[in-house]
């Protein structure tokens, strides 16, 4: 027994060298390996910053159950910028499969004196109702694979999220708002902005700060887009406004971009250039849009609102050149911002609240991000419900002859609600479901005494 141990013990221990040995250079091969790993990733860090693609964000268009828009921004510009679309796979997304889309390029000159390159395509001759992937890029370097989904070529119902002004302290303050707004309503065709994005749109901060707080959202919904005050340079000028979004261009002729309408699924939702509310041209444009309408349903999306509830402010002019329009063609339901307040009319008809089944149409302005103003107290005999000092997201639902609307606070709390039914011949009647509570406060009303005392 003995020679045998010592011979096997002789054995182990040159198995004992063997595998210490093979252990040694293993792990030098591995930390080899994992510094190589590293430095390669690294390097593909560094080039994805420059290179990759970023605020990639989806807008609705005008023939939606057909077509989809994408808008990116790179810092370098390459004439390979391209988008590459594929009908979604149950399994992995094979890239020959992929239709590529060559995009349109426009450089823009931010406020800090960077130039950036906005890029964007139009994916077009889609199915209607089926879901998408694409991604976007130079041909080498992409963003991840996003999905969307065309709309319905038939008035099925569907869901979609409103919004008000987002504007400063974005990213602290707004992000909550509109992740929770996706969460009430996941299955959200897209949302309707009312204006007011940024503060300011040559800060560049601030889009930054726009894009992250909404993260992959933008990627994934598809959003209408309403140019506020803050959106456009004061004399009107568009230039960050249209390079950066790829919006449709049924609009008056040299307004394409900023005044538009989508048809979608029964609803016609009109995107109105508040801050060029008495254009001649916009206003036949606008008639016209009204007038030639195959839509059940009507929406008028502006920022700019027509009963202003933000403390001392008020909109005549908007109300004398505008809203015959509307009672004269039917407009159901205007959204708006602007206001940095809540406030949602009864029916109005000539400047009178009407009945329920009458003729009339219900106003809303709404805030989303954390600018707050006081109330005006001007317009509150046409107000069912009022409020400062909240943030809110709004999720409205068409159904065939509903149209029903809820108002969450940034809590989740329901703070508005109401319903529209319409008959075959168009008639409306309106349903309120408002809860009771405390709100509007006397302590939210702007105060016209204390403010002269204070001067
Ligand atoms: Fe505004
Ligand atoms: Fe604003």
């Amino acid at each position: 027994m003995k020679p045998f141990v010592s011979i096997e013990r002789k054995r182990m221990s040159s198995r004992i060298l063997i595998i210490s040995l093979l252990v040694v250079f293993a792990s030098i091969f591995v930390t080899s390996q994992a510094a190589d790993q590293s430095k390669k990733l690294s390097e593909v860090f560094s080039a994805a910053d420059d290179m990759a693609p970023e605020r990639i964000f989806l807008a609705v268009t005008a023939e939606p159950a057909t077509s989809q828009a994408v808008s990116w921004r790179t810092r370098p510009t390459s004439n390979t910028l391209q988008a590459q679309i594929v009908a979604s796979p149950g399994g992995p997304i094979t890239e020959d499969e992929a239709t590529v889309v060559k995009a349109m390029v426009e450089s823009v000159v931010y406020g800090d004196g960077q130039t950036m390159f906005h890029a964007g395509v139009v994916f077009e001759n889609l199915r209607p109702s089926t879901r998408y992937a694409y991604r976007v890029g130079d041909g080498k370097i992409w963003s991840e694979w996003n999905h969307f989904r065309t709309a319905d070529d038939k008035p099925v119902p569907f869901r979609f999220i409103y919004m008000g002004d987002q504007q400063n302290d974005i990213k602290s303050q707004w992000s909550r708002v509109v992740r929770d707004a996706l969460l009430k309503a996941p299955d959200a065709r897209f949302i309707v902005n009312a204006g007011d994005l940024v503060n300011d749109p040559f800060d560049d901060r601030l889009w930054y700060e726009w894009y992250d707080a909404a993260g992959w959202i933008f990627r994934v919904i598809p959003s209408i887009l309403t140019p506020g005050n803050h959106d456009l340079r004061s004399n009107g000028a568009d230039e960050i406004w249209r390079p950066q979004f790829v919006l449709p261009l049924n609009g008056p002729s040299g307004r394409e971009e900023l005044s538009y309408f989508v048809d979608y699924q029964g609803v016609r939702l009109i995107s109105f250039d508040g801050n060029a509310f008495d254009n001649e041209a916009q206003l036949e444009w606008l008639e016209k849009t009204l007038a030639d309408n195959p839509c059940a349903w009507t929406i008028f999306v502006t920022h700019q609102p027509f009963y202003s509830t933000g403390s001392k402010r008020d909109s005549a002019e908007r109300r004398e050149f505008i809203v015959p329009l509307f009672e004269r063609y039917g407009v159901d339901l205007v959204l708006q911002g602007h206001d940095h307040t809540y406030g949602r009319t009864s029916k109005i008809h000539t400047g009178q609240i009407v009945k329920p089944d009458e003729p009339g149409v219900v106003y809303v302005s709404s805030v989303s991000g954390p600018k707050m103003y006081k109330l005006n107290r001007r317009n509150r005999p046409f107000m069912v419900r009022m409020a400062g000092y909240l943030q809110l997201f709004q999720v409205l639902a068409v159904n065939g002859d509903s149209l029903s609307y809820e108002a969450y606070t940034a809590d989740g709390k329901l703070f508005d609600a109401f319903e529209i039914r319409k008959t075959d011949l168009g008639e409306t009647r309106l349903i309120d479901r408002a809860p009771k509570d405390e709100h509007p406060r006397e302590e939210d009303f702007y105060n016209e005494d204390k403010s002269r005392a204070a001067k």
